[in-house]
């Protein structure tokens, strides 16, 4: 459980957007089940709404589908309300949980037509058992390798037309032949403070969470453009308006207990304005690499990547150059920093060592 304690490491970030136990059993029950139910995502849903209907007129099942973005923006959810919307079955694992070619085949045997198939974190398949994904993609067919040397003979098993439904956070490590596979690609978006809002006032619903209309505003705006944050903030701070409020979560206890979990206003916790800081106290705001980045800051270069990164970015605090990450003018101003431009930075810093080793400065 994401419980905070003032210096936290970065799993247990209570804006981390990575799945828990405890929020998978809440989302369990919060999740969506029909594309009218399910918050934002416009463009995602009218194109899959399109493929799916045409699908179950032409009485076929639905082509593969790759859906990629950030963590926690409801990649399983949306799968659940494909399966729905299809009237089939759905079976769930993941990329690391599929370990030996037999593993995967046995998940492919047992499928019922039109079934789908979600693989969460597909990108993390082996490639052994990629390979076997191959033929039954886009035969369903399994190709099966009889005994050794030369008496080995293959033989191909038909399998039901199902639908694989992929999960990855990373796209771009994807094989090109497993990518080329899928025949709809969805990107998901972070949501809007105002899709949030909804997403957060439907939950406060479903687990009886007294909250008005300003306190699920107040959530959104800090819970980093993800449903899951916004879900888990929402459950952290009912317990702070059972305890120094009234039970209800308006605007001003929202905001009182996210500062207490050192969430700011816009949804910065402790974590990123580490990172922030950093390029801008080590590197003068940038340009400095990822793997440098990570290392200062002790975290893995994937994890900035994929957790950190995205939302810094959508909110424009933080550039990608090809010499490396920058921070925005608009970063330093939210740390209450004062910005200097790159060369100002230099100069000072040349200033400096001038003045530390008791040369004059020549004005060169
Ligand atoms: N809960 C999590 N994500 C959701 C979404 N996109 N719509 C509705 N409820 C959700």
């Amino acid at each position: 459980m994401p419980m905070f304690d003032g210096d936290m490491d970065f799993e247990n970030r209570i804006v981390a957007p990575e799945n828990t136990f405890e929020d998978s059993e809440a989302e369990v029950s919060l999740r969506p089940k029909t594309m009218g139910e399910y918050i934002g995502q416009p463009k995602a849903k009218e194109n899959l709404g399109v493929f799916i209907e045409a699908a179950r007129r032409r009485g076929d099942s639905l082509d593969h589908v790759l859906l990629y973005g950030p963590p926690g923006l409801g990649k399983t959810t949306l799968a659940t309300v494909i399966a729905n919307e299809m009237g089939a079955g759905i079976r769930t694992t993941s990329g690391p949980a599929i370990e030996k070619p037999g593993d995967l085949a046995a998940l492919l045997t047992n499928l019922s037509p039109g079934d789908i198939l979600f693989i969460d974190e597909i990108h993390r398949l082996s490639r052994v058992v990629e390979e076997i994904l191959y033929p039954a993609m886009e035969d369903y067919a399994l190709d099966i390798i009889i005994g050794k040397g030369p008496s080995a003979r293959s033989i191909r098993i038909e399998l039901p037309r199902f639908t694989l439904v992929g999960a990855t956070t990373r796209a771009g490590q994807l094989t090109a032949p497993l990518r080329d596979r899928f025949g709809v690609i969805v990107r998901l978006e972070l949501y809007s403070p105002a899709e949030l809002a909804t997403i957060i006032s439907r939950s406060a619903e479903i687990l009886e969470i007294p909250c008005d209309g300003d306190g699920s505003l107040e959530l959104a705006k800090r819970s980093r453009g993800t449903p899951r944050i916004a879900n888990r903030l929402l459950k952290r701070v009912r317990d702070f308006a059972q305890v120094l409020g009234k039970g209800v979560i308006t605007k001003e206890i929202a905001s009182l207990a996210l500062d207490k979990l050192e969430v700011d206003d816009l949804g910065l916790d402790s974590m990123d304005r580490r990172v922030l800081e950093t390029i801008i106290r080590n590197y003068g705001g940038g340009p400095v690499g990822i793997e440098t980045l990570a290392a200062v800051v002790g975290e893995e270069a994937i994890t900035l990547e994929d957790v950190c990164e995205p939302f810094l970015m959508q909110i424009g605090f933080l550039g990608k150059t090809p010499r490396g990450r920058v921070v925005t003018r608009s970063a330093y101003e939210h740390l209450g920093l004062v910005f200097l431009e790159r060369q100002n930075f230099e100069q000072i810093n040349l200033l400096a060592d001038l003045a530390e080793n008791g040369e004059e400065n020549t004005g060169n």
